[in-house]
């Protein structure tokens, strides 16, 4: 009687045993163990847009059974949706910005070289300049592709006053994107480090 339940304890223990140790390879126990979130950005430097790859300063924490990642305190955030094959010109970041795109595809490029009477120049910006309509203005070339879904989220950080001209967006999927934008409180950019210039790898966004 007391070793069949002595056995049946056992079995019971190898059991739960088996589960936590499921759980534990499935998500992380520990905070030490979970590294920062990796996001790609449009940042700029020298008065130009550039991409970059940010790991985020804060760290996660696990509740109710998620892994939680702060993004900071946010406000007025608005969801938008953009026909097929939409093409947008040269753009500042209106604010410091969390972009989420659920659905479609975002083209974003920098390094355009774009003559002076091209309707994608900011005529705020360029008005100013002495310069002849046959003009062109190069920045740094890059580019990247996010696509709606888990690893469609992005910053959006080149804002008028550290960015002259901004960047290219587009839109080139056959059905409408649809972007969740969430500015930051006060267009205060996340404390980050900047792990390289460009996109982030697919090796170093969200791999759980
Ligand atoms: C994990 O981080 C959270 C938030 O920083 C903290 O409240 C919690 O105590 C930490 N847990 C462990 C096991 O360190
Ligand atoms: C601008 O380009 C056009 C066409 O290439 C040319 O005819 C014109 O002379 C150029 N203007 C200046 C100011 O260079
Ligand atoms: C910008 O792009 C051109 C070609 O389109 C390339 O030759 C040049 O090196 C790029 N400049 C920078 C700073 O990346
Ligand atoms: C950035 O470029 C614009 C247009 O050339 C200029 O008006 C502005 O002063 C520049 N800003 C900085 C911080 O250099
Ligand atoms: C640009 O403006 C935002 C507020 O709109 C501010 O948070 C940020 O510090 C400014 N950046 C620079 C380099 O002045
Ligand atoms: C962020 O990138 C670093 C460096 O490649 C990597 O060690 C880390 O695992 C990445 N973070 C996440 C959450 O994937």
């Amino acid at each position: 009687m007391l070793s069949s339940l002595k056995s049946s304890l056992t079995i019971l223990l190898t059991i739960f045993l088996t589960i936590a140790t499921t759980l534990a390879q499935t998500i992380p126990s520990f905070n030490a163990t979970l590294p920062p979130l990796n996001v790609t950005a449009i940042s700029a430097r020298d008065n130009i847009s550039i991409l970059e790859c940010w790991q985020l300063a804060t760290l996660p924490s696990i509740f109710a059974g998620a892994i939680n990642f702060p993004l900071g305190a946010v406000e007025k955030a608005s969801w938008a949706v953009i026909p097929p094959r939409t093409m947008v010109g040269l753009h500042n970041a209106p604010y410091v910005q969390l972009v989420f795109a659920l659905a479609g595809t975002v083209h974003i490029k920098t390094n355009q070289t774009i003559p002076r009477t091209s309707p994608s120049y900011s005529s705020t910006v360029w008005s100013s300049l002495p310069s002849s309509p046959n003009d062109t203005f190069a920045v740094p070339e890059a580019e990247a592709w996010m696509h709606g879904g888990r690893n469609g989220f992005f910053i959006a950080a080149d804002t008028s006053n550290v960015s002259a001209v901004g960047h290219v967006a587009e839109f080139p999927s056959d059905a409408a994107t649809v972007l969740v934008q969430v500015p930051l409180e006060g267009n205060r950019v996340p404390e980050h480090t900047v792990l390289y210039e460009g996109v982030c790898a697919e090796g170093d966004l969200l791999g759980y």
